[in-house]
């Protein structure tokens, strides 16, 4: 093999990566993610459990596994630090399966209030950004005034924190935003000193010699290409490369060494926080999605925007991304549905478009494919030749669209709800 596979979200999030991850790593021996932080929420079920993974991995708890938080990560030591303390009660040995990049970046207190003051002060264009201090730390990034995990181990570590939570200081007075980070600052010097006890590695030269070695590697996105900084609805997005270049930059692969691309989509789309969603349903059938699917953060708990496939929107992150196989989730969520529709183009000033345009806004109006629903329950079939027609129909007009085969069809949360093609 010599190359990484990546795993990916196609839209705006939570299109079940964590289970993606979780079902792929028999196949895998390293797991390693390559951007984002605690903003992901990527939720595992297996043996009657529920594990909702937001920095670490998904490959953490299987067997032999190595898990690498890579350079292009964003680490909150107190998430972290929660994080792992959950799982170690599971009886996994995290501090032998875990490992952490020396450049990964690390999540200051005041980065939290900087998001918070932030968004404040955007007022109704707020992005609706988890608060988690995700764009603030990758702007001193690029900024170049962050702190790295390798930094933990210089003498002057606290001397250095305090200089640019200063900085920060100095910033939200700007913003006139009140905030004590008292309690949270000693649980952040408390997660500093518990994280001093894993491994901080040269991410970049341990991957390339799992490459040359041959040992197989799964890079796991996090959030999705449609909330890339550069790909997705600015400024309605995240603050990292979401989609597959991310990879190269966040773990230090060339982009000859990029293997399989598993590109990973709802059979509907889901929206959390502000910004365009051409799809979106307001009606019942909105609900509906909402209920039946569970459609509410794993994280943060607040209710997903819900709409109709966007085949547009798929398309343009197909394009982007390099997608090499789909997969398909949860569209066990619209059993009892009697018309599904998909979005094969946006009608913009009376015209009708099949690509991405630059500007997404009010004007523009979705142009539909209307599907007949299969009105059966789907959950329990497990080879694919067993679904009815109408459903075969609605995953066969996709792999035409976007000329890529769907791979693997999810109809469940769990492990074995799972049909390989
Ligand atoms: P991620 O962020 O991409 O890992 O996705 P999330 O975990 O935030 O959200 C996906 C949700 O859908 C989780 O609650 C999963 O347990 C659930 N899920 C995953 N696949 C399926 C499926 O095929 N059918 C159903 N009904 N639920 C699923
Ligand atoms: P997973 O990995 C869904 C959204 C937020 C907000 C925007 C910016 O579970 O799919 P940020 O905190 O990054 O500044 O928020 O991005 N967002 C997600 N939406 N799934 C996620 O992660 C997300 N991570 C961030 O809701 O609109
Ligand atoms: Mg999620």
């Amino acid at each position: 093999m010599k190359k990484v596979d990546v795993v990916l979200g196609l839209q705006w999030g939570d299109e079940g990566k964590g289970k993606v991850v979780d079902v792929l790593t028999p196949n895998y021996k390293v797991v390693a993610r390559f951007q984002g932080g605690p903003n992901a929420g990527h939720s595992l079920h297996f043996a009657g459990k529920s594990f909702v993974l937001r920095t670490v991995p998904s490959g953490i708890f299987r067997d032999g596994s190595v898990n690498i938080i890579g350079n292009g990560v964003v680490v909150d030591p107190v998430a972290l630090t929660e994080e792992l303390r959950q799982i170690e009660a599971q009886g996994i040995d995290v501090k032998s399966k875990l490992f952490i990049s020396k450049k990964a970046h690390i999540i200051l207190p005041t980065h939290r209030m900087l998001d918070a003051a932030s968004e404040s002060a955007k007022g109704k264009s707020k992005i609706g950004s988890t608060l988690k201090g995700i764009g603030p730390t990758y702007m001193d990034k690029t900024g170049r005034n962050g702190l790295r995990f390798g930094d933990v181990l210089a003498e002057d570590f606290i001397a250095r924190y305090e200089r640019l939570k200063q900085k920060h200081v100095d910033m939200l007075a700007q913003f006139n935003f009140e905030y004590d980070i008292t309690e949270y600052e000693q649980q952040w010097m408390a997660g500093i000193d518990y994280l001093r006890g894993f491994r901080f590695i040269d991410s970049e030269h341990e991957v390339n010699r799992y490459i040359n070695e041959d040992v197989a590697i799964l890079a796991e996105g996090a959030q999705g290409s449609m909330l890339d900084v550069d790909f997705g609805t600015y400024p309605f997005v995240t603050s990292s490369n979401t989609v597959c270049a991310g990879v190269c930059v966040g773990l230090g692969v060339a982009p000859t060494k990029i293997g399989d691309v598993y590109g990973i989509f709802k059979a509907y789309c889901t929206r959390v926080g502000s910004g365009p969603f051409p799809t979106e349903l307001f009606d019942e059938v909105g609900e509906e999605l909402r209920r039946i699917g569970h459609e509410f953060g794993a994280v943060t708990g607040r209710p997903r925007r819900c709409g109709w496939l966007d085949l547009v929107a798929l398309k343009y992150a197909v394009m982007v991304d390099g997608v090499t196989s789909l997969i398909m989730m949860k569209a066990d969520v619209m059993n009892e549905f009697d018309t599904i529709k998909i979005a094969t183009g946006y009608k913009i000033n009376g015209e009708v478009v099949d690509y991405f345009p630059y500007e997404v806004n009010e004007t523009l109006e979705p142009v539909y494919t209307e599907f007949k629903g299969w009105k059966c329950d789907i959950c329990g079939v497990r080879c694919y030749e067993d679904f009815p027609a109408e459903f075969k129909a609605y995953v066969e007009f996709i792999e035409a669209q976007t000329g890529v085969p769907v791979k693997i069809i999810s109809v469940g949360p769990d492990h074995e709800a799972t049909i390989f093609r």
